[in-house]
């Protein structure tokens, strides 16, 4: 960024400032966030908008940082110049499909086996990130496609834990291929389910993503034949209980559905800001773990510049409803 081009942005946004009490030091922050997440706009009055967006964004992140009572911080990233609608319309899934989706998979029986090793020996913490189970953090782009990293996250773990292989699978196949066409109820872009991954995966198996690139749009699928990869045997839905989620993760990750809806300028820190009592399912995560304090430990899929290295960590028991959905591949 050119010291000229700082000027002629401050210059034009001169009768702005004075209206919204906007100071250079702001200016300054938009220009340089601009620049680092290479923003392109259709014209200057989108631009115009962004920025005002952008502040009110600024704003929001330096009140909450400025309270100490706050478990978790907030830092501007590449969602900083989105509004929360914008946010949840391009990056999470749709509503609508969401309450679809949820009534379909409500009448499956949530499967109670693992209920039979309950208590045998839960670790006071684990983290499978230090066993070297968890592939490295993706980003899913402007793609509600969550759904297919938390599923892939969850065969190369499983994958890694039973095979000793850590191997990147290909979320775009499961992006292209388990749609409607096939059978299933997922759709692109739009959010789909992890649990159709499998049952697709256990029939055709999951390539690997260097074969088949992640592109972040939906496209026709390009695999062929019943012998592509990796093929789940098993999977369990878990119960929706805390003593469930922590006795599963003593075995593996676990792929979990979440309400993000308040999640995109998370930074660091212990999160407990979704609304407990509006839980929204619009999000598909990989739990990794949990701590001694009984946090858990989530892989998400919006780049490592996001939250601690691309993780979250959310605060004990049902947090942003983490408890509501789970699935566990088994063999
Ligand atoms: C922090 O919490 C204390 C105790 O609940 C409360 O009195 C105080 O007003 C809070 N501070 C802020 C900045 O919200
Ligand atoms: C699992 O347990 C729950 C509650 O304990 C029960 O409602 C459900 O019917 C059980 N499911 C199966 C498949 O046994
Ligand atoms: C397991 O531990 C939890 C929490 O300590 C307890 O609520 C539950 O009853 C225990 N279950 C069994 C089967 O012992
Ligand atoms: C949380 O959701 C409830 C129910 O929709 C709503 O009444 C309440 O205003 C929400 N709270 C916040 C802080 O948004
Ligand atoms: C989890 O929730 C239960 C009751 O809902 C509460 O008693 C317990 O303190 C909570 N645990 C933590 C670690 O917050």
């Amino acid at each position: 960024m050119n010291s000229k081009m700082i000027l002629l942005s401050i210059l034009i946004l001169m009768p702005l400032c004075l209206a919204q009490d906007i100071s250079v030091e702001k200016l300054l922050s938009y220009n340089r966030w601009s620049s680092q997440n290479q923003r392109v706009y259709l014209n200057d009055d989108e631009k115009l908008f962004r920025q005002i967006v952008f502040f009110e964004n600024l704003q929001k992140i330096q009140e909450h940082n400025s309270n100490p009572n706050n478990t978790y911080s907030l830092a501007l990233n590449q969602f900083s110049d989105m509004t929360e609608e914008e946010f949840a319309q391009k990056i999470l899934m749709k509503q609508d499909l969401v309450d679809h989706l949820m009534k379909e998979v409500s009448q499956q029986a949530i499967n109670n086996n693992s209920l039979i090793q309950q208590n045998l020996s839960i670790a006071a913490s684990i983290d499978w990130r230090t066993k070297g189970a968890v592939t490295s953090v993706k980003n899913q782009g402007s793609c509600g496609s969550c759904w297919s990293f938390s599923a892939a996250g969850l065969m190369e773990s499983f994958n890694f834990i039973k095979n000793k292989a850590l191997v990147d699978f290909s979320e775009q196949q499961l992006v292209d291929c388990v749609t409607p066409a096939n059978g299933y109820s997922s759709y692109g872009c739009n959010g789909g389910w992890p649990v159709q991954c499998l049952d697709y995966a256990s029939k055709v198996g999951i390539t690997t993503l260097q074969k088949y690139p992640y592109v972040a749009v939906q496209k026709n699928c390009a695999v062929t034949g019943t012998n592509n990869g990796f093929k789940p045997k098993q999977w369990i839905r878990l119960p929706s209980t805390s003593n469930d989620l922590k006795n599963a993760l003593n075995t593996s990750p676990i792929s979990v559905l979440v309400d993000a809806s308040t999640w995109g300028q998370y930074k660091s820190g212990v999160y407990n800001g979704c609304n407990q009592s509006n839980i929204k399912l619009n999000h598909a995560v990989l739990a990794v773990g949990y701590d001694s304090q009984g946090n858990w430990i989530v892989k998400n899929s919006w780049s490592t510049g996001w939250g601690e290295n691309g993780y979250i960590r959310l605060a004990p028991n049902n947090t942003c409803g983490i408890l509501s959905y789970n699935l566990q591949v088994t063999a």
